[in-house]
């Protein structure tokens, strides 16, 4: 069938709470939906896994679903991408398709230890140089290792190539292209690759000495690929005979959804946590100031293009927990609402260091505080300080971007579930002093993925289109006078200090 009759792109976001299965015309809009929930599994303090079981059958139902409501069916997908929860690992065995442990989820601080153990030689800087990344339990190889040493004969039967090891990109691919019956394609892109401390930035490639250190056998780990290409066709299920063309972690597809192409342009996604991606082209540019260095994207035999990433942990997520544990508002939705009814935030401020902090501290020692507290403060104030905590954390990324690139960003481009909050977004550019620009399209994950896909079958012809479907849709600018900015974020500093140095 000819791409003309292959008339849409559909792309699977694997996010942290949910899976969504999105189609794609050729102007990138999005003509259906379908999205469902997965369990948050979380067996003690600090640990959070998934069941790649339940991920892998969201996956169909979801793809089915987008396809039933758009009408079409397998004969019409030009190509499917892949995006996906970066970090999180699965471990599973070969023969049978099982996993030998839940899914370590990239929030989970449980590798501590491990990480403890491998920065006494060395600090946790000591991989940094080749891959980007300093130690820090947010990444996946120590959860690999963490699984192979935890799990009975695990790690014999990883070195004998009975156990295959991967991100959620590579456990989805290689149930779509057959998986244990069919010769499922073990597969994942330079994007993912580059957030498992085990690549070497410069080579694409598993760099056999970080590997023996983290504790990682060579057989298990899966063929290192370019983010758009084609890595295998579906087999017999609703995608039959569908190339996967394209895969992006989340945030790289949602960088390169935005069309954040050029040298200098950067996005701020604002999902369960934050992450700020700023393109540095061919360059790999260390930052001296706390953020990573990572793979924004590969096309095909294209060079590879890098960022600098502000990784933070907790920001969407702390709208879940003010539903969920504290029980102050029934809906994440009501969140806006009910920081409307006061001023400002009354002194409060919410430091969510849940898992540790990320980036730009990189302190797993720290725990959530909220502090600031009179008798003054209510509900309204709480839910006031945790949107605040969103816009606080992304300053300070902002601030360690702009330090280590010496090019200060005149605007931010964001997207995410939290840009439809109206509230949070003036806040963001009051904080920052710079525009703050909502995209028409704001699924730009899952255009993201899209692209890398439709790129790589020609259903796309080049970057061009991207930067040509990308539009504006609304702008925020700065209102707060300086000197207010300034003190208000030197109060959030303070409090920030008082969350470190908690876990002995
Ligand atoms: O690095 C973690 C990130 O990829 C998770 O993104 O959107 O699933 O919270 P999200």
């Amino acid at each position: 069938m000819s791409t003309e009759q292959r008339s849409h792109v559909v792309a699977i976001d694997q996010g942290t709470t949910s899976t969504r299965a999105m189609v794609f015309d050729r102007s990138g809009r999005v003509v259906a939906v379908d999205q469902q929930e997965h369990r948050q599994i979380l067996p003690r303090a600090g640990w959070v896994e998934h069941d790649p079981m339940e991920i892998w059958q969201n996956t169909r139902a979801v793809v089915g679903g987008a396809l039933g409501k758009a009408n079409l069916n397998a004969t019409h997908v030009a190509a499917v991408g892949i995006t996906n929860q970066r970090e999180t690992t699965v471990v599973w065995d070969k023969a049978t398709g099982e996993p030998v442990h839940n899914a370590i989820v990239w929030q989970d601080t449980r590798t501590q230890s491990i990480c403890d153990e491998l920065a006494r030689d060395g600090g946790i800087e000591r991989f940094k140089d080749i891959t980007g990344l300093p130690l820090a339990t947010y990444f996946a190889g120590p959860k690999a290792r963490w699984i192979l040493d935890h799990v009975d004969g695990a790690r014999d039967r990883a070195e004998s190539g009975e156990l295959l090891v991967g991100t959620i990109d590579t456990w989805l691919l290689w149930n779509l292209t057959g998986g244990s019956t069919d010769g499922g394609v073990h597969v994942t892109d330079v994007t993912n690759a580059s957030r498992t401390l085990l690549m070497d930035l410069r080579t694409l490639a598993w760099d056999e000495s970080v590997a023996a250190e983290i504790g990682i056998p060579l057989a298990m780990l899966p063929e290192i690929r370019t983010s758009s290409e084609v890595y295998g066709t579906c087999k017999p299920g609703i995608l039959i005979d569908v190339p996967v063309a394209g895969i992006l972690g989340d945030q790289q597809a949602a960088t390169f959804g935005q069309a954040c192409l050029d040298v200098g342009t950067a996005k701020n996604t604002y999902g369960t946590g934050n992450f700020m991606l700023l393109n540095t082209g061919e360059e790999i540019v260390a930052s001296k100031n706390g953020l990573l260095t990572t793979v924004c994207y590969q096309l095909g035999d294209a060079k590879p293009v890098y960022a600098l990433e502000g990784s933070i942990a907790v920001t969407g997520s702390l709208v879940q927990w003010l539903r969920d544990n504290l029980g102050i508002i029934k809906d994440a939705k009501e969140v806006e609402q009910l920081a409307a009814t006061v001023d400002d935030n009354g002194g409060a401020y919410f430091v969510p260091a849940f898992s540790g902090l990320f980036a730009p501290h990189w302190r797993p020692d720290a725990r959530g505080a909220l502090v600031g507290l009179t008798r003054f403060v209510n509900r309204g104030h709480i839910a006031r300080a945790a949107l605040e905590a969103t816009a606080f954390q992304t300053r300070e990324v902002l601030e360690a971007m702009n330090a280590d690139s010496g090019v200060p960003l005149t605007e931010l481009k964001v997207d995410g579930g939290m840009v439809v909050n109206e509230t949070l977004m003036q806040f963001q550019a009051d904080l920052l002093g710079v525009d703050v620009v909502r995209p028409v399209v704001a699924e730009t994950t899952a255009l993201g993925a899209a692209y890398a896909a439709g790129l790589a079958v020609g259903y796309w012809q080049s970057t061009d289109e991207i930067r040509d479907n990308w539009g504006e849709d609304r702008r925020w600018s700065p209102q707060l006078e300086q000197g207010e900015r300034e003190r208000l974020f030197r109060q959030w500093k303070k409090a920030v200090e008082r969350t470190l140095d908690w876990v002995d």
